[in-house]
């Protein structure tokens, strides 16, 4: 073993695999660009207090899973478990709701959760977000799916289902929630499991010990239970993702792990991948922005994982290639030589064109070695008498193939090989 391991559940992703990592999220994130959400950077670590508040105390993820600690002037500082509340934190403090609404912004990065390490389940993941806040319109929570289902779909997944239910709002949750509990206490439960049945019920029926899942089987469930108003809205929902071709199964029953849901709720999940089929999640949030001290405004956004995603498309045997690592690699053979080859790649890189080469004078067969395992299609291969003739060779990669060319013309051969 080596001196220095990454943390616990921390994944590394290296050449090749983080070209396919690049290419999920720019995948996922290019689906949300087009639909007119800008990107946001925020900080990685907020002040403890927005998320205790902003994803509820009783949470797994603010109870028991967050990475906090006090900075050096005794700030209590949490590193972000999810990126909701930063998001609706800084809407609130630049204003942006007194600008045109939705607010639309999309967002990719790393988030942390001191949860127990397993295949899918790391302790820093990686997601890419969008939240659209502002406007209470069901055709808005369908866009919001659709492009997760267009980002997915985009990278060649197709194993997976989308998962919905309406969790309700203000008028018809509480009603519902002492009903539940009214059927929960009835039940022969252990004296955590009821403690949770009194702060917050809905979280027992995410239980996963076959007695409970048995006792509860019959627990009344909130989509029986909607307000006409968030009936109204779950049925446009539904219309607006139908209309727009993409498949769903309801799922009465699903539970988020964080507190803000509230209406539409969903979840992407992927069969592949055992125990965390998740790949995507969200919902609506209704009330999150006032209870952060903003304005009362709406909100709905997803955010997808993209090491599950990459981990979905491996069980399903698909790859995503980014573009090639290196595109044209240089041979030089003697110190003139590897100067006019450097000054090749750097005026080739400046054309756009991803160049590597061969350092540490090594022999020729070790350096087109080199080349080979580059995975460039075009090796450029020059001798000091090459230069001195003013010429250097261009080597065909897949054909073997190799002419000389004129040193100053090169660069146009080369582009005129990449970009026929
Ligand atoms: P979430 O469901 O907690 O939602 O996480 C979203 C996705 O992140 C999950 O579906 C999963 O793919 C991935 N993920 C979560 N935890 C882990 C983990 N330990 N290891 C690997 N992947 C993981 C949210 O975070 C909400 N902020 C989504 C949202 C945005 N809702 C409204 N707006």
């Amino acid at each position: 073993m080596t001196e220095f391991q990454a943390p616990k559940g921390v994944p590394d992703y290296l050449p090749p695999e983080s070209a396919r990592f690049v290419a999920v999220r720019d995948g996922l994130l290019e689906a949300a660009r087009r639909a007119g959400y800008g990107d946001v950077e925020l900080p990685i670590f907020e002040d403890t207090a927005l998320f205790a508040r902003g994803v509820g105390e009783s949470t797994d993820v603010v109870s028991k899973e967050m990475y906090t600690f006090a900075d050096r002037g005794d700030r209590s500082v949490t590193l972000r478990p999810e990126g909701t509340a930063g998001v609706i934190r800084a809407v609130i403090e630049h204003g942006l709701d007194r600008g045109p609404l939705p607010v639309k912004l999309c967002y990719s990065g790393p988030f942390f959760r001191y949860e127990r390490p397993q295949a899918g389940r790391y302790r820093q993941l990686q997601q890419v977000g969008v939240e659209a806040i502002g406007v209470d319109d069901p055709a808005l929570d369908a866009e919001v799916i659709a492009i997760a289902d267009a980002g997915f779909r985009s990278l060649g997944l197709d194993g997976f289902r989308l998962e919905i239910t309406s969790l309700g709002d203000d008028t018809c949750r509480p009603q519902y929630r002492e009903l539940l509990q009214d059927f929960l206490f009835k039940l022969d439960l252990d004296e955590e499991t009821r403690r949770r049945a009194q702060i917050n019920p809905l979280r027992v029926l995410d239980d996963k010990r076959p007695a409970v899942r048995e006792m509860t089987a019959d627990a009344p469930v909130m989509l029986d239970h909607l307000s006409d108003v968030a009936k109204q809205h779950f049925d446009g929902v539904l219309a607006h993702l139908d209309a727009l071709s993409v498949p769903y199964v309801i799922n009465p029953r699903m539970v988020r792990g964080l507190d803000y849901y509230t209406k539409t709720t969903f979840e992407f999940v992927h069969d592949g991948l055992g125990a965390q089929s998740g790949i995507g999640g969200g919902g609506r949030y209704d009330g999150l922005m006032q209870q952060l001290g903003g304005k009362d405004l709406s909100g709905i956004g997803f955010g997808l994982g993209v090491d599950r995603t990459l981990l979905a498309l491996a069980a399903e045997g698909k790859t995503v290639t980014g573009p090639a690592r290196v595109q044209v690699f240089g041979v030089p053979l003697g110190a003139d030589a590897k100067v006019r080859l450097a000054v090749l790649a750097a005026q080739l890189r400046a054309a756009g064109v991803r160049v590597d080469m061969a350092y540490g004078d090594r022999s020729l067969k070790a350096a087109m070695k080199g080349a080979d395992r580059s995975g460039a299609a075009i090796a450029l291969v020059a001798g000091d008498r090459d230069i001195e003739a003013g010429t250097v060779g261009v080597k065909d990669m897949a054909t073997g193939e190799q002419v000389d060319v004129a040193v100053d013309e090169v660069l146009t051969e080369v582009l005129s090989r990449l970009r026929p």
